[in-house]
Protein backbone atom coordinates (compact mmCIF):
# COMPACT_ATOMS: atom_id res chain seq x y z
CA UNK A 1 0.00 0.00 0.00
CA UNK A 2 1.43 3.12 -1.10
CA UNK A 3 0.58 6.14 1.58
CA UNK A 4 0.63 8.88 -1.21
CA UNK A 5 -2.65 10.28 -2.22
CA UNK A 6 -4.10 7.97 -4.93
CA UNK A 7 -4.96 9.61 -8.11
CA UNK A 8 -6.29 8.34 -11.58
CA UNK A 9 -2.73 8.06 -13.22
CA UNK A 10 -1.87 5.97 -9.48
CA UNK A 11 -4.51 3.65 -10.24
CA UNK A 12 -3.82 3.02 -14.36
CA UNK A 13 0.02 2.32 -12.50
CA UNK A 14 -1.42 -0.16 -10.12
CA UNK A 15 -2.86 -2.22 -13.25
CA UNK A 16 0.08 -1.97 -14.80
CA UNK A 17 1.91 -3.70 -12.02
CA UNK A 18 -0.56 -6.07 -11.66
CA UNK A 19 -1.02 -4.42 -8.07
CA UNK A 20 -5.24 -4.66 -6.91
CA UNK A 21 -6.96 -2.04 -6.02
CA UNK A 22 -9.26 -2.06 -2.83
CA UNK A 23 -12.60 0.24 -3.17
CA UNK A 24 -15.57 0.56 -1.00
CA UNK A 25 -18.45 2.27 -0.80
CA UNK A 26 -18.66 5.13 2.06
CA UNK A 27 -21.52 7.68 3.03
CA UNK A 28 -20.19 9.70 5.94
CA UNK A 29 -16.96 11.11 7.59
CA UNK A 30 -16.63 8.68 10.70
CA UNK A 31 -16.66 5.63 8.13
CA UNK A 32 -14.26 8.04 5.60
CA UNK A 33 -11.50 8.30 8.65
CA UNK A 34 -11.71 4.65 9.41
CA UNK A 35 -11.32 3.37 5.83
CA UNK A 36 -8.82 6.16 4.83
CA UNK A 37 -6.76 4.73 7.67
CA UNK A 38 -6.68 1.02 6.98
CA UNK A 39 -5.76 1.88 3.33
CA UNK A 40 -8.40 1.65 0.89
CA UNK A 41 -7.66 3.06 -1.86
CA UNK A 42 -11.08 4.61 -3.82
CA UNK A 43 -14.26 5.47 -1.50
CA UNK A 44 -17.24 5.66 -3.65
CA UNK A 45 -20.14 7.61 -2.63
CA UNK A 46 -22.44 5.38 -4.43
CA UNK A 47 -26.33 6.29 -4.90
CA UNK A 48 -26.68 2.20 -3.19
CA UNK A 49 -27.06 5.31 0.35
CA UNK A 50 -30.45 5.30 -0.71
CA UNK A 51 -31.10 1.87 -0.09
CA UNK A 52 -28.49 1.00 2.69
CA UNK A 53 -29.24 4.28 4.95
CA UNK A 54 -32.51 5.70 3.80
CA UNK A 55 -34.21 2.04 3.10
CA UNK A 56 -35.40 2.28 -0.35
CA UNK A 57 -35.91 -0.35 -2.79
CA UNK A 58 -33.82 1.07 -5.14
CA UNK A 59 -30.87 3.34 -6.04
CA UNK A 60 -33.71 5.91 -8.27
CA UNK A 61 -34.77 8.54 -6.27
CA UNK A 62 -31.36 9.50 -4.56
CA UNK A 63 -30.96 13.67 -5.60
CA UNK A 64 -27.29 15.33 -6.54
CA UNK A 65 -28.03 17.35 -3.22
CA UNK A 66 -28.19 14.15 -1.24
CA UNK A 67 -24.82 12.71 -3.04
CA UNK A 68 -23.63 16.11 -2.85
CA UNK A 69 -24.20 16.10 0.85
CA UNK A 70 -22.65 12.85 1.95
CA UNK A 71 -19.71 12.97 -0.58
CA UNK A 72 -18.98 16.16 1.71
CA UNK A 73 -18.70 14.89 4.53
CA UNK A 74 -16.62 11.65 3.19
CA UNK A 75 -14.39 14.31 1.97
CA UNK A 76 -13.90 15.69 4.99
CA UNK A 77 -12.82 12.04 6.49
CA UNK A 78 -10.34 10.88 3.82
CA UNK A 79 -6.93 12.12 3.26
CA UNK A 80 -5.05 9.31 1.14
CA UNK A 81 -8.03 7.66 -0.92
CA UNK A 82 -9.75 8.81 -3.75
CA UNK A 83 -13.23 9.69 -3.36
CA UNK A 84 -15.52 9.77 -6.32
CA UNK A 85 -19.34 11.01 -5.96
CA UNK A 86 -21.94 8.69 -7.50
CA UNK A 87 -24.26 10.80 -9.84
CA UNK A 88 -27.45 9.71 -9.21
CA UNK A 89 -30.11 8.50 -11.83
CA UNK A 90 -30.81 11.60 -14.16
CA UNK A 91 -28.15 13.78 -13.44
CA UNK A 92 -26.61 13.45 -16.55
CA UNK A 93 -28.89 10.92 -18.86
CA UNK A 94 -30.72 13.86 -20.48
CA UNK A 95 -28.11 15.78 -22.22
CA UNK A 96 -23.81 16.05 -22.07
CA UNK A 97 -24.44 19.78 -21.34
CA UNK A 98 -26.37 18.53 -17.77
CA UNK A 99 -24.17 15.83 -17.22
CA UNK A 100 -20.93 18.68 -17.57
CA UNK A 101 -23.18 20.86 -15.15
CA UNK A 102 -24.28 18.20 -12.49
CA UNK A 103 -21.14 16.59 -12.42
CA UNK A 104 -19.31 20.16 -12.23
CA UNK A 105 -21.75 20.86 -9.32
CA UNK A 106 -20.81 17.70 -7.66
CA UNK A 107 -16.57 18.39 -8.17
CA UNK A 108 -16.97 22.25 -7.12
CA UNK A 109 -19.11 21.93 -4.06
CA UNK A 110 -17.86 18.44 -2.51
CA UNK A 111 -13.90 18.39 -3.31
CA UNK A 112 -14.02 14.89 -4.79
CA UNK A 113 -11.52 13.69 -7.29
CA UNK A 114 -14.39 11.86 -9.99
CA UNK A 115 -17.60 11.21 -10.70
CA UNK A 116 -19.16 7.81 -11.49
CA UNK A 117 -21.86 7.38 -13.82
CA UNK A 118 -23.57 4.39 -15.37
CA UNK A 119 -23.77 3.02 -19.18
CA UNK A 120 -21.50 1.89 -22.21
CA UNK A 121 -21.72 3.24 -25.63
CA UNK A 122 -24.79 5.21 -24.44
CA UNK A 123 -22.77 6.82 -22.49
CA UNK A 124 -19.52 7.27 -24.46
CA UNK A 125 -20.11 11.00 -25.54
CA UNK A 126 -21.10 12.40 -22.45
CA UNK A 127 -18.05 10.45 -20.61
CA UNK A 128 -15.92 12.57 -23.99
CA UNK A 129 -17.47 15.97 -22.73
CA UNK A 130 -17.14 15.39 -19.03
CA UNK A 131 -13.16 14.37 -19.81
CA UNK A 132 -13.08 17.44 -22.03
CA UNK A 133 -14.13 19.51 -19.00
CA UNK A 134 -11.95 18.06 -16.75
CA UNK A 135 -14.22 15.98 -14.61
CA UNK A 136 -12.16 12.28 -14.08
CA UNK A 137 -15.12 9.63 -14.84
CA UNK A 138 -15.54 5.99 -13.47
CA UNK A 139 -17.80 4.03 -15.83
CA UNK A 140 -20.42 1.34 -14.66
CA UNK A 141 -21.42 -1.44 -17.07
CA UNK A 142 -23.02 -4.52 -16.26
CA UNK A 143 -25.96 -4.39 -13.98
CA UNK A 144 -26.03 -1.00 -13.53
CA UNK A 145 -28.94 -0.03 -10.70
CA UNK A 146 -30.34 3.08 -12.05
CA UNK A 147 -31.50 0.64 -14.96
CA UNK A 148 -32.79 -1.83 -12.67
CA UNK A 149 -36.42 -1.72 -14.18
CA UNK A 150 -35.12 -2.06 -17.67
CA UNK A 151 -33.39 -4.54 -17.05
CA UNK A 152 -35.79 -6.83 -15.19
CA UNK A 153 -34.72 -7.36 -12.00
CA UNK A 154 -30.97 -7.40 -10.31
CA UNK A 155 -29.73 -10.90 -12.41
CA UNK A 156 -26.84 -11.09 -14.03
CA UNK A 157 -25.72 -9.91 -17.14
CA UNK A 158 -24.13 -11.08 -20.23
CA UNK A 159 -24.49 -14.61 -20.17
CA UNK A 160 -25.72 -14.83 -23.73
CA UNK A 161 -23.00 -14.68 -26.91
CA UNK A 162 -24.49 -11.34 -27.73
CA UNK A 163 -25.17 -9.53 -24.37
CA UNK A 164 -21.66 -10.52 -23.68
CA UNK A 165 -20.45 -9.36 -27.11
CA UNK A 166 -22.15 -5.71 -26.36
CA UNK A 167 -20.70 -5.45 -22.86
CA UNK A 168 -17.02 -6.04 -24.35
CA UNK A 169 -18.25 -2.67 -26.69
CA UNK A 170 -19.59 -0.89 -23.93
CA UNK A 171 -16.43 -1.19 -22.05
CA UNK A 172 -14.21 -0.70 -24.98
CA UNK A 173 -16.10 2.80 -25.60
CA UNK A 174 -15.65 4.00 -22.29
CA UNK A 175 -11.83 3.58 -22.41
CA UNK A 176 -11.95 5.16 -26.20
CA UNK A 177 -13.73 8.33 -24.50
CA UNK A 178 -11.24 8.71 -21.86
CA UNK A 179 -13.12 6.94 -18.19
CA UNK A 180 -10.15 6.44 -15.95
CA UNK A 181 -11.57 3.05 -14.98
CA UNK A 182 -14.88 1.00 -14.98
CA UNK A 183 -16.81 -0.78 -13.01
CA UNK A 184 -18.02 -4.20 -13.85
CA UNK A 185 -21.27 -5.30 -11.96
CA UNK A 186 -22.80 -8.45 -11.63
CA UNK A 187 -21.21 -10.42 -15.02
CA UNK A 188 -19.82 -13.95 -15.36
CA UNK A 189 -15.84 -13.95 -14.81
CA UNK A 190 -14.85 -15.37 -17.35
CA UNK A 191 -16.55 -12.37 -19.17
CA UNK A 192 -15.01 -9.69 -16.97
CA UNK A 193 -11.57 -11.63 -17.20
CA UNK A 194 -11.79 -10.90 -20.72
CA UNK A 195 -12.87 -7.63 -20.40
CA UNK A 196 -9.82 -6.92 -17.32
CA UNK A 197 -7.52 -8.09 -19.99
CA UNK A 198 -8.40 -6.29 -23.29
CA UNK A 199 -8.77 -2.74 -21.18
CA UNK A 200 -5.92 -0.84 -20.61
CA UNK A 201 -7.66 1.02 -17.93
CA UNK A 202 -8.60 -0.86 -14.25
CA UNK A 203 -11.75 -2.58 -14.05
CA UNK A 204 -13.25 -2.53 -10.16
CA UNK A 205 -15.25 -5.66 -9.77
CA UNK A 206 -18.62 -6.34 -7.93
CA UNK A 207 -20.04 -9.49 -8.10
CA UNK A 208 -17.91 -10.30 -11.35
CA UNK A 209 -15.10 -12.87 -9.95
CA UNK A 210 -11.34 -12.36 -9.26
CA UNK A 211 -9.33 -11.05 -12.02
CA UNK A 212 -10.58 -7.49 -12.22
CA UNK A 213 -7.90 -5.17 -10.99
CA UNK A 214 -9.99 -4.43 -8.14
CA UNK A 215 -13.11 -5.07 -6.48
CA UNK A 216 -15.67 -3.06 -4.77
CA UNK A 217 -18.38 -3.80 -1.80
CA UNK A 218 -21.20 -2.38 -0.47
CA UNK A 219 -19.40 -1.34 3.21
CA UNK A 220 -22.75 -2.56 5.07
CA UNK A 221 -22.62 -5.61 3.61
CA UNK A 222 -18.72 -5.87 3.69
CA UNK A 223 -18.98 -5.49 7.69
CA UNK A 224 -22.45 -7.75 7.69
CA UNK A 225 -24.15 -4.41 9.31
CA UNK A 226 -26.88 -4.79 6.65
CA UNK A 227 -28.14 -8.30 7.09
CA UNK A 228 -31.39 -7.08 5.61
CA UNK A 229 -29.13 -8.46 2.22
CA UNK A 230 -27.38 -11.41 1.02
CA UNK A 231 -25.98 -12.12 -2.56
CA UNK A 232 -24.00 -14.66 -3.25
CA UNK A 233 -20.65 -12.51 -4.19
CA UNK A 234 -20.95 -10.76 -0.77
CA UNK A 235 -18.46 -12.20 1.69
CA UNK A 236 -18.76 -10.80 5.50
CA UNK A 237 -15.94 -10.08 7.13
CA UNK A 238 -17.30 -8.84 10.53
CA UNK A 239 -21.18 -9.50 11.71
CA UNK A 240 -21.79 -5.69 12.96
CA UNK A 241 -25.28 -6.36 12.98
CA UNK A 242 -25.34 -8.52 15.67
CA UNK A 243 -22.81 -6.98 17.22
CA UNK A 244 -25.38 -3.39 17.91
CA UNK A 245 -28.23 -5.84 18.77
CA UNK A 246 -26.02 -7.15 21.32
CA UNK A 247 -24.31 -3.93 22.58
CA UNK A 248 -28.01 -2.35 22.62
CA UNK A 249 -29.01 -5.17 24.48
CA UNK A 250 -27.17 -5.14 27.23
CA UNK A 251 -27.40 -1.18 27.22
CA UNK A 252 -30.84 -1.16 27.61
CA UNK A 253 -30.61 -4.35 30.84
CA UNK A 254 -28.06 -1.88 32.66
CA UNK A 255 -30.42 1.04 31.99
CA UNK A 256 -33.42 -1.14 32.97
CA UNK A 257 -31.63 -2.38 36.01
CA UNK A 258 -30.98 0.84 37.58
CA UNK A 259 -26.45 -0.68 36.97
CA UNK A 260 -25.73 2.28 34.61
CA UNK A 261 -24.57 5.12 34.79
CA UNK A 262 -22.48 4.04 37.23
CA UNK A 263 -20.17 6.31 39.82
CA UNK A 264 -17.60 6.15 37.28
CA UNK A 265 -19.86 7.84 34.81
CA UNK A 266 -21.19 10.30 36.86
CA UNK A 267 -20.27 13.71 38.44
CA UNK A 268 -19.69 14.16 42.34
CA UNK A 269 -20.04 18.09 41.77
O1 LIG B 1 -23.96 2.65 -5.63
C1 LIG B 1 -23.06 1.82 -5.40
O2 LIG B 1 -22.79 1.45 -4.26
C2 LIG B 1 -22.33 1.29 -6.55
C3 LIG B 1 -21.35 0.18 -6.31
C4 LIG B 1 -22.01 -1.02 -5.82
C5 LIG B 1 -20.50 -0.08 -7.49
O3 LIG B 1 -22.53 1.73 -7.64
Amino acid sequence: MSTSNVTTRGLLEMKQKGERIVALTCYDALFARLLDGAGVDILLVGDSLNQVLAGSSSTLSATLDQMIYHTTMVRRGSERAMVICDMPFLSYQVTPEDAVRNCGRAMKETGCQAVKIEGGQSMAATVRRLVEAGIPVMGHIGLTPQSVHALGGYRVQGREAETAERLRADAAALEAAGAFAVVLELIPAPLASQITTALTIPTIGIGAGPACDGQVLVLHDMLGLNDQFSAKFVKQYAALAEDVREATRLFSAEVREGRYPGPEHSFGK
